[in-house]
C-alpha cells in the first residue's frame, strides 16, 4: 500500500522533539517544544496535581462514560477561569463549555463545528503564528489567510497593520487570536489594543476564535485573560479554546475546552447542541482524568491557591530566564539587540536567529530550537544557560 507513497515530513515542533531525544550529546538542550521545564531540567508534576489525584484515587466511584461535552462541574470551572467567578457571560448563561481532548482538539471541534455553518469562510491567522493552527483549520476544510501582527524589525505588534488588516476581513469570516503570549512570536496586545480590536470585530461581523492555551504564564490568570473579557463585553458570538497543558502540566492527560459565547442563553443552547453532535462523531466523549483532576483544583480553595502559587514559580522561573538570557548575550558582547526578549511574555521568544544559526546550533552544538529562531525559554536552566550562551555567541561569529 505505501510502496509509492512518500515518507510525510517530520512535524516542525514535535519532530524537533523526537530528533532531541535521539541525540546522544551529553550537552544537548532542547528549547523547541513548548514544555516547561524546572531548574532541574525536569518537567515535574505540579503538588497541587498530585494531591488532587490522591483524592480521585480514593474518591473515584466509576469509569462509567462522561456526557458528551464532558463533566458539568469542569465546564462550569473553566468558565470561571475564563471569564471571572460572577462574570455577567455566566450568570446571563451565554456561554457553553465541553471539555476537549487539549487545546488542539478543542480547536479543531471548532473548526469542524463552524465548517458546518459558514462553509465558504476564510480562516484568518496572525503573521506569523503556531504552525499546527495550518494543520488544524486547513484539514478542517478551511481555506487560510494572514493579517498583520509581528514586525520583525521593531520586535513588537505592528497594531496599525493588524488593525488595517482586521477592518478588510470580511463578516462571517473567521479570526483566530492568541489570547495571551503569543506563540511563536512572544509579543501582545495591551488591554487598550484588545478593545479595540473587539470593537472592530463587533462592527464588521467576523467571528473571533481565541486559542487560550498559556492563561497564567503572562502576568496572571486574571490579566492574562483581558481579551477574552473585552470580546465578552460586546455581546457577540465568539469561540474560546482553552487548554491545561501548560499552566497545569497535565500535558500528556490531553485536557482542554472549548467555550462558545452567544448573545444570549437560547443560541447558546443551540451552540451546545451542534457542538455535541461535533465531538461525537470525533471522539464520542472526553477522557476523564484531565478533566477530573483540574476541576478539584479549581474547585478546592486550598490546592486552588497551591495551584495559583505553583503557576506564579513557572511563570517567574521563565522571566527569570529571559533576562538571564539577555544578560548572558550583552556579556558576551554578542552583536544586534537582544533585550526585547526580557519584555516578551510567555514560554517563548523570537530570538531573531537566523534558520542558518538554527541548523548551525543543532549540527554543532546539539541545541534545539524551531525553524523561525522561536526560542523556548523554559528549557533555560542555570546549568545550561553559559552552554548557550557562548554557543549562540560563537554561531554568530561564524
Ligand atoms: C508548542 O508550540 O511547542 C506547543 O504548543 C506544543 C505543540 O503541540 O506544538
Amino acid at each position: 500500500m505505501w510502496q509509492d507513497i512518500q515518507a510525510a515530513p517530520a512535524d516542525s515542533i514535535l519532530g524537533l522533539t523526537e530528533a532531541f531525544r535521539n541525540d546522544p550529546s551529553v550537552q544537548k538542550v532542547n528549547l523547541g517544544v513548548g514544555v516547561y521545564k524546572d531548574e532541574t531540567g525536569k518537567t515535574p508534576i505540579l503538588k497541587c496535581v498530585k494531591a488532587a489525584e490522591k483524592i480521585l484515587l480514593e474518591q473515584e466511584a466509576t469509569k462509567s462514560y462522561l456526557p458528551i461535552s464532558g463533566d458539568p462541574l469542569y465546564a462550569a470551572e473553566v468558565q470561571k477561569l475564563l471569564f471571572g467567578k460572577s462574570a455577567e457571560v455566566i450568570i446571563s448563561g451565554r456561554a457553553v463549555t465541553a471539555h476537549a481532548p487539549g487545546g488542539t482538539g478543542a480547536l479543531r471541534v471548532g473548526g469542524d463545528l463552524l465548517k458546518k455553518f459558514y462553509p465558504d469562510a476564510k480562516v484568518w491567522l496572525s503573521n506569523p503564528t503556531w504552525a499546527n493552527h495550518k494543520g488544524v483549520f486547513k484539514t478542517a476544510g478551511f481555506e487560510l489567510a494572514e493579517y498583520d501582527y509581528y514586525n520583525p524589525a521593531s520586535r513588537a505588534v505592528d497594531f496599525s497593520a493588524m488593525v488595517d488588516s482586521l477592518e478588510n476581513i470580511p463578516a462571517d469570516d473567521i479570526v483566530l487570536f492568541h489570547a495571551c503570549c503569543h506563540n511563536p512570536s512572544g509579543v501582545d496586545l495591551t488591554p487598550a489594543q484588545w478593545k479595540e480590536v473587539a470593537a472592530i470585530g463587533k462592527d464588521k461581523g467576523w467571528i473571533p476564535f481565541l486559542d487560550f492555551a498559556y492563561q497564567g504564564f503572562g502576568e496572571g490568570v486574571e490579566a492574562d485573560r483581558c481579551g477574552i473579557e473585552e470580546f465578552a463585553a460586546t455581546g457577540i458570538d465568539f469561540f474560546v479554546a482553552s487548554s491545561f497543558s501548560k499552566n497545569f502540566g497535565l500535558y500528556n492527560e490531553r485536557v482542554g475546552a472549548l467555550t462558545i459565547v452567544s448573545p444570549t442563553a437560547q443560541e447558546a443552547a443551540v451552540a451546545m447542541s451542534h457542538l455535541k453532535t461535533t465531538i461525537r462523531v470525533i471522539y464520542s466523549n472526553p477522557p476523564a482524568h484531565g478533566g477530573l483532576v483540574v476541576s478539584t483544583i479549581l474547585s478546592n480553595p486550598k490546592l486552588h491557591a497551591q495551584w495559583l502559587g505553583e503557576l506564579a514559580g513557572m511563570r517567574d522561573r521563565i522571566k527569570a530566564m529571559r533576562v538571564a538570557l539577555v544578560k548572558g548575550l550583552a556579556a558576551r558582547g554578542v552583536e544586534g539587540d537582544f533585550s526585547s526578549i526580557a519584555n516578551q511574555r510567555g514560554m517563548f521568544s523570537f530570538s531573531g536567529l537566523s534558520s542558518d544559526i538554527v541548523v548551525w546550533l543543532r549540527s554543532n552544538k546539539s541545541i534545539y530550537v524551531v525553524g523561525g529562531g522561536r526560542i523556548n525559554l523554559a528549557g533555560l536552566t542555570k546549568a545550561n544557560i553559559d552552554y548557550v550562551c557562548d554557543a549562540i555567541a560563537e554561531g554568530l561569529r561564524q
